[in-house]
């Protein structure tokens, strides 16, 4: 049986989705992404992605995860009994498990950040002084091989405390307070930012579609934009859905997850470009990691209290990467409780016991083990490639091929509808395009992504 608990209020459901959903995704990979390809142009296709592939395959999960409310394994047990349909859930969990690994990672690097900024050592005059400072602190501190194991060993620490909280009172309470934190944050940002003498100029960069950059590998970039920011392939949605209660529009749920999920990447746009052009910083590309860690502090440095603002930035990127952690953990942690009747405690412990081996050795592969290699990424660059872009879209691949094949006939109308309450018109769509659409683009993208590999 799985768990009878729910979400406690409609705002702390959605809180805690949209938790899961804004993350690194929104406010490192998307202004990006969008940078390189050709500014409001990648972002027309994202949001086209997002309507065709993301919102259905959202609420095809969705389904699954309130029909049977449990986790991406039992789920497909328990609407296909004796069936095979539940090996689906192991790429889900496979792939949640690979993701927290390097996700705890980049969390630590955050969390450094911001303990430096705090501490004004990130600004210190020394610092400042050399061509490049910030470039050279962030490979510093990336590659170094004690200070970012001990800042995502904090990471997991805070996440697994968060976890015991149970649903209600951890991961519900949390994004409560949290995300409307976020949201403030990125307002005050998107302020600071349109005030700036730069603001017309990179607005009109951001909002400018430059079709010129766009190529085939935009539109598989945008999809795959789609699938991490909506965390959408490994059943986080799932198993957040699972604790949704019955009377939960989930057309309404789904469309405003995307739509807050959008517009942070939306407001990141609007603070990044403006500040990127006051500064004269246009020519840099935000390869990896370097627009968070290299041009944001450059850009603070410019500005007057630097620490402050880096201090705010930071936090922020902290709280959206911390509420996508817990929901990735909630995956595996949901699967224990319900497969082995595990209490919660046990569940939380189990997970987070080796990701204290799993991540540190994720963080060495930036420094001590650089050299282990394969197709010439290290052991980093391969978990995030094998999650992001083959166990995701495999996961979501599967789940329409699940709806196609096996599902119980009406499963999607059924719950799109609360079974009868309230009117779905769309549901002949959306199933529609996760039976007929979803796997088509999925496929293509999977073609795509090993002919460039
Ligand atoms: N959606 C999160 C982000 O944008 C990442 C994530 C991926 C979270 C997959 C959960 C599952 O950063």
């Amino acid at each position: 049986m799985g768990s009878n608990v729910t979400f406690r209020s409609k705002i702390g459901l959605v809180a805690a989705t949209v938790g899961s959903a804004v993350g690194l995704g929104n406010i490192w990979r998307f202004p990006a992404e969008t940078q390189a390809n050709g500014g409001a142009a990648f972002l027309l296709i994202y949001i086209l992605c997002v309507a065709v592939l993301g919102l259905p395959l959202m609420l095809g999960e969705f389904a699954i995860g309130r029909a049977a409310g449990s986790d991406p394994i039992s789920d497909y047990k328990r609407l296909s009994p004796g069936s095979r349909w539940w090996m689906i859930g192991i790429t889900g969990i496979l792939a949640a498990y690979v993701i927290l690994c390097f996700y705890t990672v980049v969390a630590g690097w955050t969390l450094e950040y911001l303990v430096d900024s705090v501490s004004g050592s990130l600004y210190a005059a020394t610092v400042a002084g050399g061509a490049e400072p910030y470039k050279v602190i962030m490979e510093q501190n990336i590659t170094s091989d004690l200070k970012p194991v001990i800042f995502s060993i904090i990471l997991i620490l805070a996440n697994g405390a968060i976890l015991l909280g149970g649903v209600q009172k951890g991961i519900e309470r949390i994004s409560n307070l949290m995300m409307p934190l976020l949201f403030l944050l990125l307002l005050v940002f998107c302020v600071a930012s349109l005030t700036m003498p730069g603001a017309g100029a990179g607005m009109k960069f951001f909002l400018t579609p430059d079709f010129s950059k766009v190529t085939a590998s935009t539109v598989i970039n945008a999809m795959g934009q789609a699938f991490f920011s909506l965390s959408l392939g490994m059943g986080v949605l799932m198993t957040y859905s699972a604790y949704f209660p019955k009377d939960t529009r989930l057309g309404k749920t789904s469309v405003i997850v995307a739509g807050c999920d959008m517009l942070v990447a939306i407001m990141m746009g609007v603070i990044i470009f403006p500040a990127i052009m006051t500064f004269g910083l246009e020519g840099e590309t935000f390869e990896g990691a370097s627009l968070v860690f290299v041009t944001m502090p450059e850009i603070f440095a410019h500005m007057p209290m630097p620490q402050l603002w880096s201090t705010l930035f930071f936090l922020l990127l902290l709280v959206a990467a911390l509420t996508s952690t817990i929901s990735i953990s909630e995956v595996a942690v949901r699967f224990l409780q319900d497969r082995f009747k595990m209490t919660r405690r046990k569940a939380v412990i189990l997970v987070m016991l080796p990701l204290f081996l799993l991540s540190p050795i994720c963080s060495l592969a930036n420094g001590s083990l650089s050299d282990i290699q394969l197709f010439g990424l290290t052991i980093f660059g391969m978990m995030d490639f094998f999650a992001t872009n083959i166990l995701l879209p495999l996961g979501a691949l599967l789940m329409a091929l699940y709806y196609i094949f096996a599902a119980p006939k009406g499963l999607l109308r059924n719950e799109l509808t609360n079974n009868g309450l309230i009117k779905a018109p769309y549901a002949a769509l959306v199933e529609m395009l996760i039976k007929w659409v979803a796997p088509v683009l999925i496929l293509i993208i999977f073609v795509c992504t090993f002919i460039k590999f």
